[in-house]
């Protein structure tokens, strides 16, 4: 399916510019213009449009109320900001009504990419099911703003760790979860770590960028106790996942760009089942089914709620830009995979670690040392059935 996009910016020229800029290109979307948060909204009424990108600061109706109005009226249209970084972008980023922000001067190319990927996956972001219980969800998580803050400090030349601890030392609750998981057992550090700056030193930025994606889903607010029981297995679970998923790319000998990769899609991959959670519906049918086995799990969802953790979970991550492998491979997490054990994919891997996970003990010693040969293989196969 082809993706709508309108474009909202009160400047003509700029508008101007957007017109030109996609014409050397051959792009298989079709574009909008509105000069006015009014216009734009007059074109929503007549068009299926699935993207808005939107200036900030405009005349009569500015960005942010725009945006809000976008996000009550068609709750299932992905909400981009053009704007640099301001205080004003701030208090955009505290309403939860952006879903990812684009800097401003941006480059045709840059702008493609962006709207390429989303391209790509348009079938799971225009999906009807999807939405219909997106739609339902009143809270959805966003991008943290210290994520995108860590990502504009890593493009600097001079990148630095302290630096990028320091940024997410300035929220403290985002600080104590983060220390609280990696003291857990499952990153067996030698020493007590109090500080970030320690954290990022011994896990390394990639580590660390992942925990921050993966703690905006984790809210214990409104829930209870079995449903943070729920939450807590799904957590314990992903980062046995990731854990394995980063031995098995580093024991195969693939890159650490990879391991570091198959590392986020690993504890990424089940947390549609947390943003499913906040909708009352989803603890009251699926968590008496919590022991049965993962693509069960999964087809009983699709039982109730005729979509699954698999497509919410892809849609959040694809919606907030992340990579098109790490979101097909969430997508595709409880499809049958075939695995090629001489030449894993990120799909394979997710799929040896998920099933692993459920069938060997917390040990952090043997998941590092986690290789594929001939006896992982039988052990697996069996497992598999
Ligand atoms: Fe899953
Ligand atoms: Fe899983």
């Amino acid at each position: 399916m082809n993706l709508k996009i309108l474009f909202v910016d009160d400047e003509e020229e700029i508008l101007d510019s957007f017109r030109t800029m996609f014409i050397p290109f051959k792009l298989n979307w079709e574009t909008f213009f509105a000069n006015s948060a009014k216009e734009g909204l007059d074109i929503l009424t007549k068009e299926d449009i699935n993207i808005v990108i939107s200036d900030m600061v405009m005349p009569e109706i500015d960005g942010l109320t725009f945006l809000l109005k976008v996000k009550s009226l068609y709750p299932h249209i992905i909400r981009i900001v053009l704007s640099g970084f301001s205080d004003y972008e701030k208090a955009i980023t505290s309403t939860n009504v952006v879903h990812q922000f684009i800097s401003k001067p941006c480059s045709a190319e840059d702008l493609i990419l962006k709207i390429n990927s989303l391209q790509e996956i348009s079938d799971l972001l225009t999906d009807k099911n999807v939405i219909k219980f997106l739609n339902q969800i009143d809270k959805l998580p966003i991008v943290p703003d210290i994520y995108r803050k860590i990502e504009v400090e890593l493009k600097k030349d001079d990148v630095s760790l302290n630096n990028i601890a320091d940024i997410i030392t300035k929220d403290i609750v985002l600080t104590a979860k983060i220390l609280q998981i990696v003291n857990s057992a499952f990153f067996s550090i030698p020493i007590d770590v109090k500080d970030l700056r320690t954290a990022v030193n011994f896990l390394g930025i990639n580590v660390i960028k992942s925990l921050v994606l993966a703690s905006s889903f984790f809210d214990y607010s409104g829930l209870t106790n079995e449903e943070m029981n729920f939450l807590e297995k799904v957590w314990k679970h992903s980062l046995k996942v990731a854990q394995i998923s980063s031995s098995l790319a580093k024991n195969s000998k693939l890159s650490k760009a990879i391991a570091d990769e198959a590392y986020l899609i690993g504890l990424l991959h089940d947390i549609g089942k947390l943003s499913m959670l906040t909708n009352k519906d989803y603890s009251a049918k699926m968590l008496q089914f919590d022991n049965i086995d993962l693509d069960s799990f999964n087809q009983k969802e699709i039982d109730y709620f005729q979509t699954s953790h698999s497509f919410i979970g892809a849609y959040i991550l694809g919606v907030w830009g992340l990579d098109n492998t790490t979101v097909k491979t969430i997508l595709n997490h409880h499809n049958n995979v075939s695995i090629d054990w001489n030449n894993l994919t990120q799909q394979s891997i997710l799929r040896i670690a998920d099933i692993t996970a459920c069938n060997i003990d917390d040990d952090p010693e043997k998941i590092k040392n986690i290789k594929i040969d001939d006896d992982f293989i039988n052990k697996f196969n069996e497992m598999e059935k």
